[in-house]
This record gives structure tokens, sequence and C-alpha cells, in this order.
């Protein structure tokens, strides 16, 4: 029998391949982080919190996921496409229904007249087609505008091909707009894509007509490429849903991209289209074809029959209404400056700083931890621009009577703590 040597009981050994992997990635240090990010902390909180009361029910606004499945017209329609032999196959670039179902959903909502074949491609969900836009125009050094906080894809990519993001914050004081006019004219040089998101998640702030207005001047002008990211426009409270697309001069400068996921309860079947300029949908086509085969037929007709049913995004946006309206209530009356927001499930409020009992929170985060860990209430903590926590009304509460003794609940947890705010 071997005996243990000094050699031997040491940590295990890297692999060889451990100064193999890319600098993008963290290179030689790949795997040794120790940082610990915003939904693992979460999480753990959540354990501690169940831990320490096992009676209390965790009051989940922490998920950022729609909670019902996807129309029952569209899972029948699925069943049907599932047995049809001509789905079986490779969708490559993807089929006519589902893009001429796009250009119609564009057409009757935002007035805005494609060519299906040329001006739309779907995508795997919207989240790849930020993977794959950078790889259309960003060389090493280029930049990405991006807004913070936001959804971060775009920006994660365009830095893997060399380039480098410049933030845009995102402001209460300024509607949650960005500062155009403050961003200095040799970033401008260097700026290939400006990516924007509206509805904007987690603000929950809209685009009036004069921001996209002004972005169109600007991206002509500086000569850059606009993407709007429009995965929640159809939850859109402030009026009607409206696109980038519909600015004047649009389709010269960008595209939009738009998603089934949180309009249509789709977040599963991974379904979403990029739509606009010709020249730029082919690019992401192209990249988009040396990447994935596509979205599965059966999943794209069943996408198809979802997009010409406006009575499906109506009722979603009706129940994230209804429900938004009692959280504002609940948060306001908790002493929140809390306001229904533009768009989205969520709803992004300033982060407290103090409690009555002497707690304090020097960032969102350690807010975020104090609610989860006595008072069972989850939130998300944003400390990007400003310190705020998002309340997300996609939990789950099987009809009207459970949303309310849910809100009742939260109200008393939230009496108790006395939260202030202090600038
Ligand atoms: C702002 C925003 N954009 C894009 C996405 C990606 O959505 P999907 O890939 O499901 O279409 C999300 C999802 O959370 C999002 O919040």
């Amino acid at each position: 029998m071997s005996t243990a040597t000094a050699e031997n009981r040491t940590e295990p050994q890297d692999p060889y391949f451990q100064s193999l992997f890319a600098e993008r990635i963290g290179g030689a240090n790949y795997g040794k982080g120790t940082e610990i990010y915003k939904f693992e902390k979460i999480k753990r909180a959540k354990r501690k919190a169940l831990a320490d009361h096992p009676e209390r029910k965790l009051l989940d606004f922490g998920i950022g996921e729609n909670d019902s499945m996807a129309a029952p017209s569209i899972r029948e329609k699925m069943q049907v496409e599932i047995n049809r032999i001509e789905n079986r196959g490779y969708a490559d670039n993807g089929v006519a229904e589902y893009k001429e179902a796009a250009a119609r959903f564009m057409d009757r909502h935002f007035g805005v007249k494609l060519n299906a074949a040329t001006q739309i491609n779907h995508c795997i969900g919207s989240k790849p087609a930020y993977a794959m836009l950078p790889a259309c125009f960003i060389n090493p050094g280029d930049i990405t505008m991006m807004t913070v906080p936001g959804y971060p894809v775009a920006g994660t990519h365009t830095r893997y091909y060399g380039g480098e993001v410049y933030r845009l914050p995102l402001l209460a004081e300024n509607r949650f707009l960005p500062d155009l006019d403050a961003i200095p004219d040799d970033i401008f040089r260097r700026t290939k894509l400006m990516v924007l998101n509206y509805p904007n998640s987690p603000t929950g702030g809209t685009a009036p007509a004069e921001f996209f207005e002004k972005v169109v001047k600007l991206a002509k002008e500086k000569e850059f490429v606009v993407v709007n990211d429009a995965a929640h426009v159809m939850l859109t409270f402030d009026g009607r849903p409206t696109s980038f697309l519909e600015t004047p001069g649009a389709l010269d400068v960008g595209v939009e991209v738009h998603s089934m996921s949180k309009g249509y309860d789709m977040i599963g079947w991974r379904m979403g289209f990029v739509a606009g300029h010709p020249l730029i949908v082919q690019a992401f086509a192209d990249v988009k074809d040396n990447s994935d085969s596509g979205q599965f037929i059966a999943t794209q007709k069943a996408a198809a029959a979802a997009l010409d049913d406006d009575s499906i995004p109506e009722q979603i946006r009706a129940k994230y209404r209804r429900r938004m309206e009692k959280l504002v209530k609940v948060l306001k009356d908790a002493g929140f400056d809390a306001e229904m927001p533009g768009g989205t499930y969520f709803l992004y409020t300033k982060s407290p700083t103090h409690t009555a009992s002497g707690e304090t929170f020097a960032a969102a985060e350690d807010a975020t931890r104090f609610l989860i860990e006595q008072n069972g209430i989850v939130t998300v903590p944003w400390d990007d621009a400003g310190s705020f926590l998002r309340f997300s009304v996609t939990y789950i509460a099987e009809d009207e009577a459970a949303e309310d003794a849910l809100m009742a609940e939260t109200a008393a947890r939230l009496a108790g703590v006395g939260f202030q705010w202090k600038s």
C-alpha cells in the first residue's frame, strides 16, 4: 500500500490547459476568481433566511422571469407542428412564416413597414443576437456605447472582440435617458455601436419620440449604428407600445431586437427577431449562420401564431399592470419613492439608506441582504448608477386573491422596519 507523500497531499495540480485559456475569460487565472456575484449573494441570503426562519415564507420579488406558461392556443399549435415531418430539419436563418408574422406585427403595432425577406431575421431568443451583433461591427479598439444599468451581453462580446464599452449612466433625474450631450467627441469618433433599451430594464423608463429623433440625428452625424433592445416593448404602461423604428430615419441607422420572452410568456421557447436596415440584418444573419442552425421550425411556427394574436400580449400586460399598481401602493405606504414604471415588469426604486432602529446601508446590496434576512423579502440590488432596488411582479400567485394576500403580507412585513432615505 502506498503512503501519502507531501507531494500528493497538496492541492490538485492545474490541468495542462490552465495556461491555455483565452485572456477574454481570465487567461491562466480562469476559474480561480473568488469574487461572489450579485445573484449568488442573493441565493446565499435566501438560504440563510430560510434556515433562520423555516416557518416564514419568502416573498420573492427577485425573479426576472414570467410566471405563466405560454397561452394554451400556442401550446396547442406547437403540439400540431411538432408532428409535421416538414418541420424536422435545420432551420438555418428561419422560415418565412415567422418573418412574415413579425412584419405584420411591426406594421400593426408600430406602423413600421418591413420587407419580411430582407429586413427581418429570427434569433434563438434575443440574448444571442447581442452576442452576434458586435461580431458584425467591432474591431479591436472600437467602442460600443451601453446604457448602465442594463443588459450586459453586447458589452461583454464587444470586449471579447477587443473593443471597449463606453457607459451611458441612466439617472432618475434624467428620466432614465442617457445624456447624449455629455459624450465627448473623441468617444464618438471610435464608436461603432450604441445599444439602447426602451422600455428600459431595470429602470422601467420609456423613451419619448424626441429622444429617439435625437439618436437618429446623432447616429447619422457621428456615423454609428443603433441597436434598440425592445425585449419589454409589449409591457408598456404609459400609452401604447412604441418602436425605435417608428422614428423617421431610424431604418437608415440601425436595427431593433424583439423577443417573444416577456410579452408572450415564451421565455423558454427562445424566439426573437432582429429588424431594420437590410444590410445590418444581412450581416447579423451571416454571423448567425456561422454560429447556429436556427430555432426548431415547429417553435418558429408556434411563435408566428403568437405574433398574430394581439390578445396574448394584451392579457399579459393587463396582469402585470394590475400587479404593478398594487405593488406601487404597498411600497409608497412603506415610505418608498415608488412610481408606476413606463414599462417592464420591474419596479426600480431608490434603495433605503437607514432603518428606524439604526441599521445603515452603504449600498443597495446591503439593503437587499437585510430585506431578505430580516423580512424574508427578496429584491435585486442595482448599484451601477445610484443605489436602487428592483422589485419584479413576476411572483407566483394563482389568482387575484392570492396577489392581494401576498401584498398584504408584504405591507405587514415592511410596516415594522421604518426604512429611511438620506441623501
Ligand atoms: C433588457 C433585456 N434584453 C434582452 C433580454 C434577453 O431576452 P431573451 O433572450 O429571452 O429574448 C432580457 C432578458 O432578461 C432583457 O431583460
